[in-house]
């Protein structure tokens, strides 16, 4: 697939979103390449006046940048008491929802703000459906410098390799929050993803991993032949 294509069915997806947007509405904002269109195109809806009094909250340094440059209003997490909505991209998306996120680096504000919102509406090109997880995008994992040897073996045990995130200059790359990012392949896919991620969430060190299980409520595919969606089952 040309890359000008994955764009054009990014922004297909991320046009779909706004059907679900209202006046009035706060918005969480997600991070990413696909969330960069669902700003832009709400950014227009705003400056038209179609959509009024609608704010974000950012899960990002970088959407912070982006919806600002877009013209939308920001609020941080706290400051409502809910969300009504989150709009965020995704690294690999089940049949069930649940989804692999943190390519971006900032899977931790993006569990954060998903959690306080009342929905989740991920976006994304349709290459990011998988039969399973962990067999397209490695898993992040975002975790303290100190003693990380630990989590790769605690990998190792669960038949996957864990390999700190590099930048391109050659620097360990660094959350918004300063911390590390563990990214973890796995040969044939994540065999247990719930108690994987029940194992993680016990782990000291860990500070959040990029399982987001029973979090999105449903998801708008980019495809050639328009926009497919897909509700949570359950
Ligand atoms: C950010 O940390 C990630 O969770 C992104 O949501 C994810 O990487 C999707 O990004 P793209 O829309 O750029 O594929």
């Amino acid at each position: 697939m040309e890359a000008s294509t994955a764009e054009q069915l990014k922004r297909q997806a991320a046009a779909s979103a706004l059907e679900y947007v209202q006046s009035g509405m706060i918005l969480g904002l997600g991070t990413g390449s696909t969330v960069v269109h669902f700003l832009d195109l709400l950014g227009d809806r705003i400056r038209t006046g179609e959509l009024k009094n609608v704010v974000g909250v950012p899960t990002s340094n970088r959407t912070t940048s982006e919806a600002s440059q877009a013209g939308i209003d920001l609020i941080e997490l706290g400051d409502s008491s809910r969300i009504d909505l989150t709009v965020d991209g995704a690294d690999e998306i089940s049949p069930d929802l649940d989804l692999i996120k943190g390519m971006g680096g900032a899977l931790l504000r993006e569990k954060m703000v998903a959690q306080s919102s009342d929905r989740v509406l991920i976006i994304a090109d349709d290459s990011k459906a998988v039969s399973r997880l962990g067999t397209l995008s490695p898993l992040p994992i975002e975790v303290i410098d100190w003693g990380i040897r630990g989590h790769v073996q605690f990998i190792l045990n669960w038949e996957g390799e864990a390999s700190v995130r590099m930048r391109n200059d050659g620097e360990p790359f660094k959350s918004d929050n300063g911390n590390l990012m563990l990214d973890c392949r796995f040969s044939d896919g994540i065999n247990e993803p719930a108690q994987l991620e029940a194992e993680l969430q016990a782990r000291a060190g860990v500070v959040e991993s990029g399982l987001f299980l029973n979090v999105a409520d449903l998801a708008i595919l980019g495809t050639h032949t328009g926009p497919k969606k897909v509700d949570r089952k359950s």
